[in-house]
């Protein structure tokens, strides 16, 4: 897998990181890992890294290294990754970061670039607290900027049920950015440092993101 694209998408909560990431597999073949996702299902599943995640999760915290490594490394090796993948939540601690540069050179793999969502915290309250997605396909949407074509109904799947996330009140919303600024915000240096680190505006409305986006990856793709 040593021609792989590795994308890493950083940015605070509601920055848009997994309404980008779903817009950017399509378009170039990728393959979403979503470390909030992965999290979700276990919790959903029960098993025991799912028991020890939930209630940090429920708080606003960050799960354990060791319990998001565990569940991201397997992932990461199937065979559906050959072409490339974005992380979309990850890393999100210094020690995340240094074993996804060990995992990666242990294969004579690279981060190919690390893309920085740039937005105002203030904003993003009321992006979370809009935010809803098809409990089919998992598609985004959100009450006032990216609405169904046909309301009620997904335009990816035409599912008719939809999910809103249990962390995605106000009191956890404010956890989850101060757990932003104190340890994930620092990796913005280290990936800058790595040569690797492309700043994008996310306050631009959805179209502008991905397009910007779309273009970085266009320029450094395998
Ligand atoms: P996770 O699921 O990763 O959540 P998050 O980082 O808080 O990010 P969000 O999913 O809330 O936001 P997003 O940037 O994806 O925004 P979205 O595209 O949906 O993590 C949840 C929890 O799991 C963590 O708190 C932690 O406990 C745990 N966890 C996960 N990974 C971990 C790790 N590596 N280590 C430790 N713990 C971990 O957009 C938001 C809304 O805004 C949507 O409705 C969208 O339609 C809208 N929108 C998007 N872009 C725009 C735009 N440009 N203009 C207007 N609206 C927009």
């Amino acid at each position: 897998m040593a021609d792989r694209t590795i994308l890493i998408l950083l940015g605070p909560p509601g920055a848009g990181k997994g309404t980008q990431a779903r817009v950017l597999a399509d378009r170039f073949g990728l393959v979403q890992l979503s470390t909030g996702d992965l999290l979700r299902a276990a919790v959903a599943a029960g098993t025991e890294a799912g028991r020890a995640a939930k209630a940090v999760m429920e708080a606003g915290g960050l799960v354990s290294d060791e319990i998001v490594l565990a569940i991201l490394k397997d992932r990461m090796a199937e065979p559906d990754t050959a072409r490339g993948i974005i992380l979309d939540g990850f890393p999100r601690t210094a020690g995340q970061a240094a074993a996804l540069d060990v995992l990666l050179a242990q294969k004579g793999e690279a981060v190919t670039a690390a893309i920085s969502l740039e937005v105002d915290d203030a904003a993003m309250i009321g992006r979370i607290s809009g935010r809803f997605t098809c409990a089919g396909c998992g598609e985004g949407y959100h009450d006032e900027f990216k609405r169904p074509a046909s309301p009620g109904v997904c335009d990816k799947c035409g599912g008719t049920h939809f999910n809103r996330r249990a962390d995605d009140n106000a009191e956890t919303v404010a956890q989850r950015l101060k757990a932003y600024h104190a340890q994930t915000a620092p990796l913005i240096a280290h990936y800058e440092g790595l040569g690797v680190l492309e700043p994008v505006d996310a306050m631009q409305d959805i179209d502008k993101v991905a397009a910007a986006m779309g273009a970085i990856v266009a320029r450094v793709a395998a």
